[in-house]
């Protein structure tokens, strides 16, 4: 299979069984005493290595390009990553990106620097392309974690960001479609739904654009210094004010500057509930290789999904989340909850797209 070599070398000798029915040991509570024990990445890589979600190769090679000229992994990152907000065909990511229930786009993203231990962030960000940017000067020009609303989008006007609308007509129009297809019984009607005698025919909505995506970037320069940022429009067409896990420092985006940096994409309410970029680095924190670290985290929502409308007919969650992981050394991984998903990296070879590892087929 064409998994990644990260993954090939890291799990080529776990027994898939034995690692599901240990899981609840994996996720034993991590102790300050646990992680102090080990600090086994003191090792810093011989070339910059970045790694994103499936959509952020562009981000991916553009970090390691900008680390290659010197420019700070953080600096480097938040420039991949606005390659992808400023693009209109990505709709999980900035401009472009499905709005929410009313129509209106709003947009999450924080950043994390390691070698300060700094954080940004922003949250429900309106009419600003690039969230990512903002919450990097969040993090550099304020005494703040976290700005939300009107006040994430008064700083960003003040620090000179462009105002504009982020609605494109293919988004609108996948809203106003959603919108019609909500309901039988309201006013809101698409073109077909406008025939003789009311009779409404039966439609498959499946073709609705619909996303949980995002992109995060994480990268590591050859002093092993780290930095990650998670950036995204949020769950389509959520109700406005919702807030998923990437603005959340240790939920979808985590940076911890003597072990590694991990971020998540997916359903942000199980990323959450889990702390799951924390979860990811304090695996790694405890000597498990990029991508089992990121399995022992889905496995961890997976064993705390409890609602039967998040879980198949075999009880396992009926969502999305994707982990992907750095070590400070330039160690890899990404899994994700079931299927066949992809990750961009560059190993300072080359910028690629690998399979991360699912959890359940
Ligand atoms: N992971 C993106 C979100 O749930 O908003």
């Amino acid at each position: 299979m064409a998994y990644c070599s990260g993954i090939l070398r890291h799990m080529s000798d776990i027994n898939r069984r034995d690692f599901l029915s240990t899981s609840a040991a994996a996720a034993a509570i991590i102790t300050p005493v646990s992680l102090a024990r080990k600090q086994p990445h003191a090792r810093k890589p011989r070339a910059p290595v970045a790694i994103s979600s499936g959509n952020g190769l562009p981000a991916v090679n553009k970090a390691v390009e900008l680390i290659r000229e010197g420019a700070d992994p953080v600096d480097a990152i938040v420039a991949g990553v606005g390659i992808v907000e400023d693009d209109p065909n990505d709709m999980s990511v900035g401009y472009g990106g499905l709005p929410n229930e009313r129509g209106e786009v709003e947009l999450d993203a924080c950043v994390m620097h390691g070698p300060s231990h700094k954080a940004g962030s922003v949250a429900g960000l309106r009419r600003i392309k690039n969230p990512a940017a903002v919450a990097l000067r969040v993090l550099r020009l304020t005494n703040h974690a976290m700005l939300v609303g009107e006040g994430a989008l008064e700083f960003a006007r003040g620090q000179g960001f462009k105002e504009e609308n982020l609605l494109t007509n293919r988004a609108r129009e996948a809203w106003l479609r959603w919108r019609a297809e909500l309901s039988r019984t309201d006013d809101w009607l698409t073109e077909d739904q406008q025939v003789p005698n009311d009779v409404v025919p039966l439609r498959d909505t499946s073709d609705i654009p619909f996303t949980e995506g995002t992109i995060h970037c994480s990268a590591v320069d050859t002093n092993g210094d780290l930095a990650g940022v998670t950036s995204t429009s949020g769950l389509s067409y959520k109700i406005p004010g919702r807030v998923g896990d990437s603005p959340i420092i240790g939920a979808g985006n985590f940076t911890d500057n003597l072990v590694g940096s991990a971020g998540a994409t997916g359903r942000g309410e199980s990323v959450i509930k889990s702390c799951g970029a924390f979860q990811v680095v304090q695996h790694m924190a405890n000597g498990d290789e990029p991508t089992e670290a990121c399995l022992k985290a889905l496995k961890w929502i997976a064993n705390h999904t409890r609602r039967g409308r998040l879980r198949n007919e075999r009880g396992e969650p009926n969502f999305q989340v994707t982990f992907y992981a750095l070590r400070k050394d330039g160690a890899y991984g990404s899994a994700c909850m079931r299927g066949r998903r992809t990750f961009a990296i560059h190993d300072g070879a080359d910028g690629r797209i690998e399979r991360c590892t699912p959890l359940y087929e």
